[in-house]
């Protein structure tokens, strides 16, 4: 039967990171650092909003782009971030940061087309392009100098009208690298001078360490360039669960996101969408508080593997993760089922981020400070018997 299904079925990986999560989320008294959330519940702002929606009957369809409010409040929160000039018509409403790659990818791609992406990287973003028919090829950062590095112009040399996008996730998931103004600048210029499309994953762009906002394409970037952002409420606002994002995009795509919406889902939910717009225009404190609260457990990673003999790791800039590596030890899938097993700490295997994050594990800082510091000693202890 399974032969039967489509090319593009058979060729997808299966995430790694869900293979660990699937073994941990059965058992007790696993500490979970796997997965790219925190574990406070999302704002009473939300919830009560949500409450609210569904109490006054916000139970039917909603236009395919979103609900005018929320693309409105979106475009204003995007004008005043990147000081442009964001309007509603070049906002798409989605179930989800995923979703709105998903529709991109739809929006793009045709068979064939070559995509260029950053690696090591979240596997969900070359895999949906690649779903979608897309040919990709990497390129890896490199540590220099204690920092991840991009080679530059090696990246501009792979870029010629062959290439239909490159695809940047700055803050990046899972290394915390952040792409600088003036790389993006160089970058934009030559992708106009080709006429490839920048396809940039901002989901980290609330948090960037020392900064209230990563550098951004939006920010240097002219209403009609090819680029297309994908943003979600699941990181800054602690969303993860609600499934809301949305795509940025020139507005002559407007239609036709649309219409991919409506043969897709139709439309995010009305109530979910109410309570992404009450974060946005009553949640900054909440964004504040979470950038306090990854501090406070970046600090707390920093000190405990930082003076750990086998453990190495360059730190972050951006996100809520450290990708670190273990002496003497290769196969992260390995090295993560058995730190679960003994240890009962669930971290994600480099592996799941491509062939240059492998022999490292990646942890996701977004938790109470006891919390990390029981893993750090759990750690502690399965490394000793090692
Ligand atoms: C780089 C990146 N992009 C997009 C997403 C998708 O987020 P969501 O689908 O929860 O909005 C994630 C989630 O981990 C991510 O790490």
């Amino acid at each position: 039967m399974l032969s039967s299904l489509s090319q593009r079925t058979e060729q997808m990986q299966p995430s790694l990171i869900r293979a660990i999560a699937d073994r941990a989320l059965g058992q007790k008294d696993v500490i979970p650092l796997m997965f790219g959330e925190g574990c406070w519940p999302t704002s009473d702002i939300a919830v009560h909003a949500l409450q609210d929606a569904l109490a006054s009957n916000d139970h039917f369809y909603h236009p395919n782009s979103g609900k005018p409010s929320l693309r409105r409040a979106i475009a204003d929160y995007q004008s005043a971030l990147y000081n442009n000039r964001t309007a509603s018509e070049n906002i798409t409403v989605t179930a989800s940061g995923m979703q709105a790659l998903a529709l991109t990818a739809q929006a793009l791609i045709s068979q064939g087309d070559r995509i260029i992406y950053i690696d090591p990287v979240w596997p969900n973003l070359p895999e949906v392009f690649k779903i979608s028919g897309a040919e990709t090829q990497p390129i890896s950062l490199y540590p220099h100098q204690g920092r991840w590095q991009l080679d530059l112009d090696q990246l501009l040399s792979m870029l010629d009208s062959q290439i239909k996008a490159v695809l940047i996730n700055s803050p990046n998931n899972p290394t915390g690298w952040v792409m600088s103004e003036e790389e993006q600048q160089a970058l934009l210029a030559h992708c106009r001078h080709h006429g490839i499309w920048i396809i940039t994953d901002e989901v980290y762009a609330r948090l960037c360490r020392g900064r209230q906002v990563a550098p951004s394409f939006q920010h240097i970037a002219s209403p009609d360039d090819r680029i297309i952002s994908i943003n979600s409420f699941s990181k800054a606002w602690s969303m993860t669960g609600w499934r809301l994002g949305w795509i940025s995009a020139p507005a002559e795509l407007e239609t036709v996101l649309a219409s991919l919406t409506e043969f897709n889902i139709a439309c995010p939910a009305g109530s979910i969408q109410a309570a992404g717009e009450a974060m946005l225009k009553q949640g900054e404190d909440e964004v504040h508080l979470l950038q306090h609260r990854i501090d406070t457990g970046f600090q707390i990673i920093k000190d405990r593997l930082g003076h750990h003999q086998r453990i190495s790791f360059i730190e972050p800039d951006g996100a809520f993760y450290v990708l670190f590596g273990i002496d003497g030890f290769r196969d992260s899938l390995e090295l993560a089922f058995r730190i679960l097993e003994a240890g009962k700490v669930g971290l994600a295997p480099g592996a799941a981020f491509g062939p240059a994050a492998e022999g490292h594990l990646r942890l996701c800082y977004a938790q109470e400070p006891d919390k990390l510091k029981e893993a750090c000693d759990r750690l502690d202890a399965v490394l000793n018997r090692l």
